[in-house]
């Protein structure tokens, strides 16, 4: 049975991006309750979240006769508790336990997770006052889809704008992920999106031999390929994943086609290529390699040896994902990455166009970034979108990546 997120909307601007929230997570296999503030009601109509979510929409405490304790009620329905957009007042209330309408009278009563999207001016927003109410809900363990930055409906500049519906969304699964399965991990995913999709991805660094015992490589361990290969798995997919040397253990229910080298990963992406929908190229795959790899052990005591190991040629290996993307088909969707360590949009957008990518996910490296890393920061790039997202897990990553990669194909 599909989960139950009860959305709290409250008395700004912003409650007209809610049914946009309403939809997204309906897209995303979800149930959806509406309560609102009586001042949220001002900004928009009830009928507008019925007509969207086919429910009644909760505002007064004493407006359903047959249900008199429906705060209890509501609570009790929710899989999970999102407030989006949340006042500084309300967020007040939460934090020191007020409740006095339905919203509020609910979220006390609430034992599932709680995720709030604050949205208000500037100013209340960097008041101490809701700065150290944000700060206590955080402490109790309630999520946050932080506010943007941006010019903001009352006339200011600066940080209190709703966070992006995708954003909130993400954010709503990420925690439904983790209340169920406590590890935010594909098994609680609840989209079956890319069910009759192929998707080939690739992942890890590539090993180019230089002898018996060396080789060239970089400090890819897998790990957000492997990510992009479950999630895709999750979601209904059937997934290649090819792979170079890693210590992870692949995700069930992918097909793993092991390589070492960049011509290795050349090849086998050639074999699945032309029958994916979706290409996922998030391998490091080694830019050069060594023009001869000697199949014994150089010495570095034998002269001849030890000047082959310090004056190493290396030729240029393929680039997998422009020779594949060059000769993509309509159908096809194709992701590259761009690991940089300055000009990572510049760089983007330039891979975008030379590799015939359709979308490049942009991430920086080197000084302890993305490399073997748990959580990555990105930015997805297309020919007209620019979406910089928050730090995040890669499976998390991964799962904004094909929510993207469906938004460009619909
Ligand atoms: O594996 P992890 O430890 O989890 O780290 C993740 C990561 C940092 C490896 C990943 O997030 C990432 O950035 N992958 C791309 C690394 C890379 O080689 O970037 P690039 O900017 O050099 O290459 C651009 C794109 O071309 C990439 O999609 C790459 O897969 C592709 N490429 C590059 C060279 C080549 N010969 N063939 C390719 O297909």
């Amino acid at each position: 049975m599909a989960s139950t997120v009860l959305l709290g909307i409250t008395g700004c601007i912003a409650a007209y991006k809610a049914a946009e929230i309403v939809r997204g997570l309906q897209k995303a296999g979800l149930r959806v309750k509406v309560v609102m503030t009586e001042h949220a009601t001002h900004f928009v109509d009830p009928l507008t979240f019925r007509s969207l979510t086919h429910e009644p929409v909760a505002v007064g405490l004493f407006d359903d006769p047959s249900d008199p304790i429906h705060h209890i009620s509501l609570a009790d329905e929710a899989d999970a508790f999102l407030i989006a957009p949340c006042t500084a007042n309300v967020i007040a209330k939460i934090a020191h336990g007020i409740a006095d309408d339905l919203l509020t009278t609910t979220a006390l009563a609430c034992t599932a997770p709680l995720l709030i999207a604050p949205a208000m001016n500037v100013h209340m927003y960097e008041a101490s006052a809701t700065q150290d109410n944000l700060s206590l809900l955080k402490s109790r363990g309630v999520a946050f889809v932080d506010a943007d930055e941006g010019y903001l409906a009352c006339g200011y500049t600066g940080k209190g704008r709703l966070a992006a519906v995708d954003e909130i969304i993400a954010a709503t699964l990420t925690l439904l992920g983790e209340s169920r399965s406590g590890n935010n991990d594909n098994d609680a995913c609840s989209l079956r999106d890319l069910t009759g999709l192929s998707v080939l991805v690739t992942a890890g660094p590539t090993q180019e031999p230089i002898d018996a015992v060396r080789f060239l490589s970089n400090y890819s361990s897998g790990k957000m390929g492997y990510a992009l290969a479950g999630a895709a798995c999750a979601r209904g997919a059937s997934v290649t994943l090819v792979s170079g040397p890693v210590s992870l253990t692949p995700p069930s229910g992918v097909d793993v086609v092991p390589v070492q080298t960049g011509m290795e990963m050349l090849e086998a992406c050639q074999k699945f290529f032309s029958r994916a929908d979706i290409a996922v190229f998030s391998a490091a795959v080694a830019d050069a390699r060594p023009a001869v790899a000697f199949e014994r052990k150089l010495k570095k005591g034998v002269a001849e040896d030890a000047a082959a190991l310090s004056e190493i040629k290396l030729v240029p290996n393929p680039d997998i994902l422009a020779t594949l993307a060059a000769n993509k088909d309509p159908r096809q969707t194709v992701v590259g990455f761009a690991a940089e360590t300055d000009d990572l949009l510049d760089n983007a957008r330039r891979k975008l166009q030379c590799k015939h990518a359709d979308v490049i996910v942009a991430n920086l490296v080197g000084a302890g970034k993305a490399f073997g890393k748990d959580t990555n920061q990105a930015t997805l790039v297309s020919a007209t979108e620019e979406h910089i997202l928050p730090d995040m897990s890669k499976v998390q990553l991964a799962h904004r990546i094909f929510d993207f990669v469906l938004q460009i194909r619909n």
